[in-house]
């Protein structure tokens, strides 16, 4: 340790710098209210570098508001919310444009706009970014994005309307990694797609999460996506999040809504199906 870190050390400001490297999102004492409607009381999330962490919580508990809220697109009424270290709750909503080429996201139901073909969607952020690029390079890269999120390259000359469910969420997924984000936010990202296109899709996150270094915040109902690619998952309930942690972790907390979702007839069946399919990767006796 350098005499300069060793000093900082003992101020505790090295241990907080290293703190905040490690955990690009975190979220302290959260409160937002729409009208006399509570959303968020005092709720805390860290995110650590390089998970894929999962949020989970009941229809209408606050997860996309919590997501907008992180990205700066929602004020809340209280509350501290650090991204990359960077306050996004104290700055002015200018000051966040130099941390938005840091962060993709796909909104729940993707958004994409309609009139535009899967490129020109994938070229907007570009454009919006680096307002000078030459349109070649735009195209490149954009056909690089879209080839990159498991598309042929040929849909991006195609509109939104002539793509399937799965297609349009791929879309998105180009459109959120155009600026090469570190950070990618997915809210509920497999819902409405089949279960054979849901795990396509998961393989996928967990492939670009790997190959590009990426940072996760996944907002799913997903079961089996929660089994499959989650490091951590958080769970929202009671206007907080009530305990994050990896899945065996959660069911030792024994909260009910934990309890009832784990250990429902779904959560036991993605359970299941999980195991079988370790099993049948490390078959019993192999390698004895
Ligand atoms: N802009 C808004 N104005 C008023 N109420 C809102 C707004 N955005 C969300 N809400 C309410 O906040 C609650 C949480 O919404 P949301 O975060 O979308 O839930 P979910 O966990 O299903 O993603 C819901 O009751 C929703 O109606
Ligand atoms: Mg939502």
């Amino acid at each position: 340790m350098s005499e300069e870190e060793s000093e900082r050390e003992t101020k505790g400001l090295g241990r907080y710098e290293r703190f905040r490297g490690d955990h690009p999102i975190v979220v302290e004492g959260l409160v937002n209210r729409f009208g006399d409607q509570t959303i968020h009381e005092d709720l805390s999330l860290t995110v650590n570098r390089g998970e894929i962490l999962g949020v989970v919580g009941g229809s209408g508990t606050g997860k996309s508001v919590l997501m907008r809220s992180i990205i700066g697109l929602q004020t809340p009424n209280a509350g501290q919310i650090e991204v990359f270290g960077r306050s996004i709750t104290d700055a002015e909503p200018d000051e966040n444009l130099g941390l938005r080429n840091r962060w993709g996201v796909l909104f729940q139901g993707g958004a994409l706009f309609s009139t535009l073909t899967v490129g020109e969607n994938v070229e907007v952020p570009l454009k919006q970014f680096y307002p000078d690029i030459q349109p070649q390079l735009l195209h490149e890269i954009a056909r690089y994005k879209v080839v990159m999120s498991g598309l042929p390259e040929e849909a991006a000359s195609k509109y939104p309307s002539e793509l399937s469910g799965g297609m349009k969420k791929r879309a998105g997924l180009a459109r959120a990694l155009a600026l090469d984000p570190e950070l990618l936010f997915l809210d509920e990202p497999t819902a409405g797609l089949d279960p054979i296109g849901a795990a396509k899709f998961d393989r996928l996150t967990r492939e670009l999460q790997q190959t590009l270094g990426l940072t996760v915040f996944l907002i799913t109902h997903d079961l089996d996506t929660l089994y499959e690619i989650c490091d951590r998952v958080a769970v929202l309930a009671d206007r907080q999040v009530i305990a994050v942690g990896t899945i065996p972790e959660l069911l030792e907390t024994d909260h009910p809504w934990i309890d009832e979702y784990f250990n429902g007839p779904r959560g036991r069946a993605a359970r299941e199906s999980k195991t079988r399919a370790e099993t049948m990767d490390n078959p019993p006796g192999d390698g004895a």
